[in-house]
């Protein structure tokens, strides 16, 4: 056994998959079905399927085996899934040289040089070196207890103590100039740390691992309050989210997301004793990052800080939110605080008693509104009203829909006869285009009873293909997969299904995913009966065409007054109409 059917056949797919998307059982068919990671669904069209180790997604049409899966969710290579895989199921890795491509190799050392650079910059931060730093934190409230869950560390002000380390350990000057912790000198040679004297935020990615670095400084002297680490091979800004692998249980378990701003926000709720918070680093929420959190919890409760561009970022973020078909409620803190600023002046339980109480993102927009517009003036009342529209149409409920708008419209002073006009005005706009996901073909309940059948055993293959001639399938839309079914010499048990899949057309690929994916027969001993009632169906057709066939060559020949021929014709039509009815009465 290779090292990826080992890695393969010793994890569930179900598990694996279960870690980044809520999944349901679908019965007791070892189905599971979820909302679709990959593309944005209000309605689960997701489904994993455990006896063949199989996704699948009718929507967005990818599937595929949990490697498959793996590399696409982590935007990871062949070989690094195999690795992450192996490592998380105590499977020995075989030799990195042996086994990677050059962008697995590339990945790897960066991965390896950011474990060196957090472990570095801990150090530093215990190290007489890390006094002020210490202090600082300290000073900022951050328990021992943080600073150790957090990975914090502090990043050497002199100029090259990084640099040197990784030259130490053999990572070459490319390598560390595309890790962005290292930077080439611009007026002479040699290369400089990116990061110095700063306390040091590690990032990472949903696995656990360090990816990237902000950096604050201790003094307002300082040019940049946070330098963040560039976009790397292994760090794509746009995708991460920070803390997302400490909050992604306590999201399970609650359903609900606290997003923030900033790091130290993120910090000061957790140690609030609210696990499940998250920030994105240092830019704008992004479609993406809103959909790693839909796999884990329905809520988000944003908190940011309550200044003009955290207004007007909430804003931004709560459309966004509402887009990717989360529930959006809006934490809005008295005395100008951000979240963590809020939790150390009143308390924990202060600022967990005040998430419990946060509003629908609704009151929230309505006091934008009322901000934003002049409300003395009937047109300011209606524009304020017309600001808030959009997101009262994203409401899918049609009931919900009309009280919300009617509740808006009495808090803003607004007459309910224009409201209930501006409503349906938009819900016409609505209706319009309908963006569709691309048609699937939908396979006939026939030849879906038939393959699953032919694919679930070798007695089936052996008795139902050799009377299932080509003319019987010749219609059908899978004719290419029974064609390679006939052609693949015929193995025990089920059918090596990469062996299968490597031989068909993608057109045929995608048919067979869907038909493996929608494959809910629990009772094995049934395939063989209803594929035996498949195959009398379709000789019963084929028999009623020839018949029809016959009926009217009879007729024509009739016609035409070739009587002889019409004569013999008639008598073949009987036989086949007795042979018919012996047929169906088997
Ligand atoms: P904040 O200025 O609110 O930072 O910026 P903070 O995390 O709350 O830190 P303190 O409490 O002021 O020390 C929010 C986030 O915006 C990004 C960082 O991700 C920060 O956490 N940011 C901010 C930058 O990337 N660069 C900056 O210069 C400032
Ligand atoms: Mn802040």
């Amino acid at each position: 056994m290779d090292f990826k059917e080992q890695v393969k056949s010793s994890v569930d797919i179900v598990k694996v998959i279960g870690e980044y998307v809520r999944l349901r059982r679908m019965g007791a068919t070892g189905r599971y079905s979820g909302l679709c990671p990959f593309h944005q669904e209000k309605t689960p069209s997701f489904s994993v399927n455990q006896s063949r180790q199989f996704f699948k997604c009718f929507g967005c049409s990818v599937g595929g085996d949990v490697i498959k899966f793996v590399m696409d969710i982590e935007g990871m290579t062949f070989w690094e899934t195999l690795n992450l895989l192996a490592e998380r199921n105590g499977i020995p890795i075989p030799k990195r040289t042996e086994y990677s491509d050059a962008e697995s190799k590339l990945r790897g050392a960066l991965m390896d040089m950011h474990a060196l650079a957090a472990r570095t910059f801990q150090a530093n931060l215990r190290s007489p070196q890390g006094g002020e730093a210490r202090e600082y934190l300290v000073r900022r409230g951050l328990s021992d207890e943080m600073i150790e869950a957090f990975g914090l560390g502090y990043s050497d002000p002199g100029w090259d103590s990084l640099t040197k380390r990784f030259s130490a350990e053999g990572f070459s000057a490319e390598l560390q100039e595309s890790s962005g912790l290292v930077r080439r000198r611009q007026e002479s040679s040699g290369h400089y740390d990116s990061f110095r004297g700063r306390l040091m935020f590690p990032i990472h990615n949903e696995s656990g691992k360090v990816i990237a670095f902000g950096g604050r400084a201790m003094s307002s002297e300082e040019q940049a309050k946070y330098i963040n680490s560039p976009e790397t091979p292994i760090y794509r800004k746009s995708y991460v989210l920070y803390n997302l692998h400490r909050a992604r249980d306590g999201m399970r378990h609650s359903n609900r997301v606290v997003l923030v701003e900033g790091y130290m926000d993120v910090i000061g709720v957790y140690a609030a004793g609210v696990k499940e918070v998250v920030a994105s680093c240092g830019t704008a929420l992004t479609a993406t990052q809103v959909r790693a959190l839909r796999r884990h919890a329905d809520t988000v409760i944003v908190n940011f800080d309550p200044d003009t561009a955290g207004i007007n970022a909430s804003e931004r973020a709560i459309q966004l939110l509402l887009d990717e078909g989360l529930r959006v409620r809006v934490l809005s803190l008295d005395g100008g605080l951000d979240p963590d600023e809020y939790a150390k002046q009143h308390g924990a339980e202060a600022y967990r008693a005040k998430l419990e109480s946060a509003n629908g993102y609704f009151h929230w927009l309505a006091d934008r509104a009322r901000v934003k517009f002049d409300m003395r003036t009937s047109e300011g009342r209606m524009d304020a009203f017309k600001f808030l529209l959009p997101s009262i149409q994203k409401i899918s409920d049609r009931l919900e829909r009309a009280s919300i708008a009617n509740d808006v419209a009495g808090y803003l002073g607004v007459e309910t006869g224009l409201v209930l006009d501006q409503l349906k005005r938009s819900a016409t706009e609505r209706r319009a285009p309908v963006p569709q996901t691309p048609a699937q073909a939908s396979i006939s309940a026939i030849e879906r009873i038939l393959l699953t059948a032919l694919l679930a055993g070798q007695d089936v293959r052996e008795q139902i293909l050799p009377r299932l001639s080509a003319q019987m399938t010749e219609a059908f839309q899978t004719r290419e997969i029974v064609d390679v079914l006939r052609q693949m010499a015929p193995a025990d048990g089920p059918v090596p299904f990469e062996a299968l899949e490597g031989r068909l057309s993608p057109a045929a690929q995608s048919l067979l995913h869907q038909i493996i994916a929608a494959d809910d027969t629990s009772d094995e001993t049934q395939r063989l009966e209803h594929a035996h009632a498949c195959l009398r169906r379709l000789e019963a057709d084929r028999r009623k065409g020839q018949i029809d066939g016959l009926r009217a060559r009879v007729k024509s020949a009739e016609g035409e007054g070739r009587l002889d021929e019409a004569l013999r014709l008639m008598a073949e039509l009987t036989k086949l109409e007795r042979d018919n009815q012996k047929g169906e009465g088997l």
